[in-house]
């Protein structure tokens, strides 16, 4: 692998975006691992999907299980997106791999520790990457940066002005925005929302022709019959991608650096509060993304598909 790829841990909780997420990063990034994480379904879900995806993508990644609870709340899943085993659409084969470990936190603190550079790339909930900055303070500000999916500048997925993966872990979310960390920044519904796909991607990538196009296929066809069914919309969003993106091909996205903070509390839990007045720059601490080019990506993505054998 060349070395002028990002380096990157990829903690994810797969999850039907997640998935397509691990494929560009295994063809764009120096993918130091993957950590799983509840969130989209129960931690051994997660785990076993981010093995399946792995097995089908035929890279020897190493994948560790992490957190399989929020730091305070009651877990919370997405099986109405994901259904109950967090890859629900596409056909996946038996699985044959196993967990390196059962200790993501660790692998985390010890990997940035170990190794200059890395981005935290979390496209679930937090509670892995809150925990290794508890356990580890240090590594705050050895990573090179955290490009995460979750929050939004506006209104919410699961809750009127909360999307899911700060909403399933709202405290964790709190330390890592508040974690002081050179470099944050997120991908929230505001970007992803411009990142959209259809049936069309779904029939190109099929058209590729290997296991790969065909896995990559059907996901993008679940993702729009769910947008179908729950916004009567032919397009869907296609967020987790965005965070990897964001980090390999960072010059097709427009960001603004923001304050931002995360309530914990009653009816807005999750909501991340982007100051856009534009006075408070002092207490920026958030690389926002507000633009991105849709179509460039979405070849970056295609091709990322077709590089596989
Ligand atoms: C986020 O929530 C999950 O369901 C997706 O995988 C994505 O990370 C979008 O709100
Ligand atoms: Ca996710």
């Amino acid at each position: 692998m060349s070395t002028d790829r990002p380096k990157i841990i990829l903690d994810c909780d797969p999850g039907l975006d997640d998935a397509m997420a691990i494929l560009v990063a295994v063809q764009h990034t120096d993918l130091l691992g993957i950590t799983s994480v509840s969130g989209n379904a129960p931690l051994s879900a997660t785990t076993r999907n981010a093995l399946l995806v792995s097995q089908i993508a035929d890279t020897d990644v190493e994948v560790h299980a992490g957190a399989d609870r929020p730091l305070i709340i009651e877990p919370k899943h997405a099986a109405h997106v994901h259904g109950e085993g967090g890859l629900n659409g596409p056909t996946v084969p038996p699985l044959h791999r196993s967990p390196t470990s059962n200790d993501a936190v660790q692998f985390i603190v010890d990997t940035v520790r170990a190794t200059d550079d890395v981005w935290l790339v979390p496209i679930g909930p937090l509670t892995n990457i809150a925990l290794a900055f508890r356990q580890a303070p240090d590594i705050v500000a050895k990573v090179a940066g955290i490009s995460l999916m979750g929050g939004s500048t506006g209104g919410g997925n699961v809750q009127p002005v909360a999307e899911f993966n700060i909403w399933a872990d709202p405290h964790a979310a709190q330390i890592v925005f508040g974690s002081g960390a050179e470099r944050i920044v997120m991908a929230g519904l505001n970007l992803t929302h411009q990142y959209t796909v259809d049936r069309d991607l779904a029939v190109r990538l099929a058209g590729i022709g290997t296991a790969v196009g065909t896995f990559a296929g059907e996901v993008i066809e679940a993702c729009v019959e769910f947008s179908e069914r729950m916004r009567g919309a032919s397009t869907s969003p296609l967020h987790d991608p965005c965070a990897v993106l964001a980090v390999t091909h960072p010059q097709h996205f427009g960001s603004v650096k923001r304050h931002v903070d995360v309530s914990v509390s009653d009816i807005t839990a999750g909501m991340t509060v982007v100051d856009e007045r534009g006075y408070d720059d002092a207490n920026a601490n958030v690389e926002v993304l507000y633009e991105v080019d849709r179509d460039a990506t979405i070849e970056v993505f295609v091709e990322s598909v077709a590089a596989f054998s």
